[in-house]
Order: structure tokens, then C-alpha cells, then sequence
């Protein structure tokens, strides 16, 4: 998905536009998170249950959120996170099939009123981003699924971003130039939204 690269991307966009930033990701952002990441993404004989899934990523939250990013907004900076919430109604939600109440519960929870501004969706066909993890080489227990997992992770996602403005859909299958650009400018325009 490039996903890495367009992080990249955000990044240089605030550091030219003079934005005080910190550059994080979930699950993880700090030692304890990345150690529940490592947990949730190592492949297993055990069968995971849905519930300890979904409970260990707002695990990581909580810790990620309360030791990292709220001092971090709190300085006045802002934080630019590879993947939040919208990751666990996706995953959890459309992929995995917890209702969408329960996670809505958790994130209330976990979260109170803390949600993202602006949520860039970097949108590909799933057979692009299965290939392009296959490409990456060994596969996490997440990219180990069926297709048919993304298939239903995707639709959530696109859902989601339908009807709210918070988000914006890059197509992510275009050239790599060209989804750096959309990123750009959508950066840039967040930024100047604020002047
Ligand atoms: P990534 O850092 O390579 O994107 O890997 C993180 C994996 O964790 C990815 O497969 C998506 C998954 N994930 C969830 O299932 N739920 C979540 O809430 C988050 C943040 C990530």
C-alpha cells in the first residue's frame, strides 16, 4: 500500500510547512504497545479469540493514548499516527465480525471524546495489498488471512469514510508520485485550514 512511504510523505509535508509534530503507530508507540503488537501480530498455533484480539488492541491504545499521545497534543504538537480506531472497526469489526456496538463501547471507554481530525484512507483493491505484503516477505498473523478478510476489511473502511468529512480517500493504486502528491496537498490543506 505504500502505506510507510506516504507516512513519509505527511511527515516532510509538516516539517516544511514548519508544524511541530511527532510520528507514531498502532498497535504500539511506545515499549509496553510494542510489545502487545508483537503479541497480536506473531502467527500462533493457538486460536485467537476475537474478544482477547480486539481487548489487547485497546490495550495498546489506552497506553499508547494516555502515556504518548495526549502529553504530545498537550505540548501543542501535532500527532500523526499510522493507524488508530478506524483500524479496530475495520479488522475487529468487518473482519473479524465483533458488532460494532461493542467496539463502539470500548472506544468510548478507552478513548472518552479523543477522536481523530482528519483520517487519510489509503485505498487499494485487496489483491494489490495482499501482493505488495507478499512482496515484503514473511506474513504477520493479520496479512496470513483469506482475501475474503480484506475484502470485508476494505468495505468497512470505505462505509466508515462515506458521509464523514473527517476522511479522505486517496486511491492508493495509482503511482506512488501521485499518491505522495494527494497526501501533500491534503496535508497542506489541513494546515491551512487552521490560518
Ligand atoms: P501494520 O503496522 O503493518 O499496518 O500492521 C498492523 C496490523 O494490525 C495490521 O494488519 C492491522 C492490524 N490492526 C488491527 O487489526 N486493529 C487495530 O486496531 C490496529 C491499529 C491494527
Amino acid at each position: 500500500m505504500g502505506k510507510s512511504t506516504q507516512i513519509r510523505t505527511a511527515a516532510e509535508t509538516l516539517e516544511s510547512l514548519g508544524v511541530d509534530f511527532v510520528v507514531t503507530r498502532e498497535p504500539g508507540g511506545t515499549p509496553m504497545a510494542e510489545a502487545i503488537r508483537e503479541l497480536l501480530l506473531a502467527p500462533r498455533d493457538e486460536p485467537v479469540n476475537d474478544l482477547t484480539e480486539l481487548l489487547l488492541m485497546f490495550a495498546a491504545r489506552a497506553q499508547h493514548l494516555y502515556t504518548y499521545i495526549l502529553p504530545a497534543l498537550e505540548r501543542g504538537q501535532w500527532v500523526l499516527c499510522d493507524r488508530f480506531t478506524d483500524a479496530t472497526f475495520a479488522y475487529q469489526g468487518g473482519g473479524r465480525g465483533v458488532p460494532r456496538e461493542r467496539i463502539e463501547l470500548l472506544e468510548s471507554f478507552v478513548q472518552g471524546e479523543i477522536r481523530p481530525d482528519h483520517i487519510i484512507l489509503l485505498d487499494a483493491p485487496v489483491e494489490i495489498g495482499m501482493s505488495r505484503a507478499r512482496q515484503r516477505g514473511e506474513l504477520d498473523r493479520f496479512e496470513q488471512e483469506a482475501i475474503s478478510f480484506f475484502q470485508r476489511i476494505r468495505d468497512t473502511y470505505l462505509e466508515r469514510a462515506d458521509g464523514d468529512s473527517r476522511y479522505s480517500i486517496v486511491d492508493a493504486s495509482a503511482s506512488l508520485g501521485q499518491v505522495s502528491a494527494r497526501v501533500k496537498n491534503l496535508m497542506c490543506k489541513f494546515h491551512a485550514d487552521l490560518l
